[in-house]
């Protein structure tokens, strides 16, 4: 549905500062029916990536195709097929109400206002917004403004959606919801979404697939379950009471797989990266050997936080 072939973006040089290569030579697919987090961190180019398969700027290099439509060539008929939230959900109208919005921006898309009541009930429902269907959108609350402009770019039937940074600034509950509602539409209306994320959660909570970029290029492009493969190893976080001998810090810190010990009051955290199972009981016999008393043993889950960092770091 979505077809990226080396794109390129540069801003220019303003004074006292160089150019900004934005987007540096990426290229990647997303299938119909497919949810895909565009995943890096501040600066990474996320929004110029999202600008640019919408149309709103101009790529330096490369070609884009929407549904086989090559955005750049046949732009009118490639972007009906795209609707886009970008940051500060710009989209929708302050002055219209919930409903209004809906109806407006359907009518944008030529769709008949009339044969779209049920679509429109159906989405101010989904959203939770069926009691604010007559208040202005200016006076709803962050996270339902964020909701509406979401359902106004659903409402087009568009096969593509972008989503940049949905769920920024919003609190747990309606970060959530809103991650529940995409995977639903995913689901039922086989609508393609990118959505762009700094937060790792969002990615493995929503998305199958998740391409990581930083510096404006990617370094990784894969299934969620197959980049948390990548770094499976096990950590644990040993408590211990009261201090370490010296004996035994020296003996800790030559074991490769002791990632670090932290001083607390009363307590010793020992946090051990487990690639053999074996590790565990030399740490363990170091301990025995002067006779500390072991709090706690945890099992720290592998996320996807980690492996973002990790990717990043290894660059
Ligand atoms: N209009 C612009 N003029 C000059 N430089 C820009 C412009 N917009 C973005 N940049 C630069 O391009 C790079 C990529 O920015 P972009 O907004 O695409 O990143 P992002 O991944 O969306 O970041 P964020 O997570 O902060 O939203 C950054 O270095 C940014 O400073
Ligand atoms: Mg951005």
């Amino acid at each position: 549905m979505i077809r990226v072939e080396k794109l390129q973006k540069a801003y220019p040089a303003k004074k006292g500062s160089p150019p900004v290569q934005a987007v540096d030579n990426i290229s990647f697919n997303v299938s119909q029916g497919e949810l895909m987090g565009l995943l890096g961190s501040n600066g990474a180019g996320k929004t110029t990536t999202i600008k640019m398969l919408c149309g709103l700027i101009k790529p330096d290099f490369g070609s884009i195709y929407i549904d086989g439509l090559d955005l750049l060539k046949q732009r009118t008929p490639a972007l009906s097929n795209i609707s886009a939230v970008l940051e500060g959900n710009r989209n929708i109208y302050w002055r219209l109400t919930a409903k209004e919005n809906l109806e407006f921006f359907a009518g944008l898309r030529g769709l008949e206002p009339r044969g779209m009541e049920a679509e429109i009930d159906y989405f101010l429902e989904l959203f939770g917004l069926t009691e604010k269907i007559n208040v202005e959108a200016r006076k709803l609350s962050r996270g339902m403004q964020q909701k509406l402009a979401i359902a106004v770019a659903l409402i087009s039937k568009s096969k593509v959606v972008l989503l940049d940074e949905p769920t920024l600034g919003l609190d747990v509950q309606a970060s959530y919801e809103i991650r529940q509602l995409l995977k639903k539409i995913v689901q039922e209306q086989e609508r393609t979404i990118i959505l762009t994320t700094h937060d790792m959660n969002v990615v493995q909570d929503t998305c199958e697939r998740a391409i990581i970029i930083n510096d404006g290029r990617i370094v990784a492009d894969d299934r969620i379950e197959n980049l948390l493969k990548l770094f499976k190893v096990k950590i644990y976080k040993i408590i211990v009471q009261g201090s370490l001998t010296s004996a035994q810090k020296s003996r800790l810190v030559e074991i490769d797989a002791v990632q670090e010990m932290e001083k607390f009051p009363n307590e010793t955290a020992i946090n051990v990266l487990l690639e053999k199972s074996e590790t565990l009981y030399d740490v363990i016999d170091i301990l025995r050997a002067d006779s500390s008393l072991i709090k706690s043993i945890d099992q720290e889950q592998n996320n996807f936080e980690r492996v973002f960092l990790e990717i990043l770091e290894r660059g």
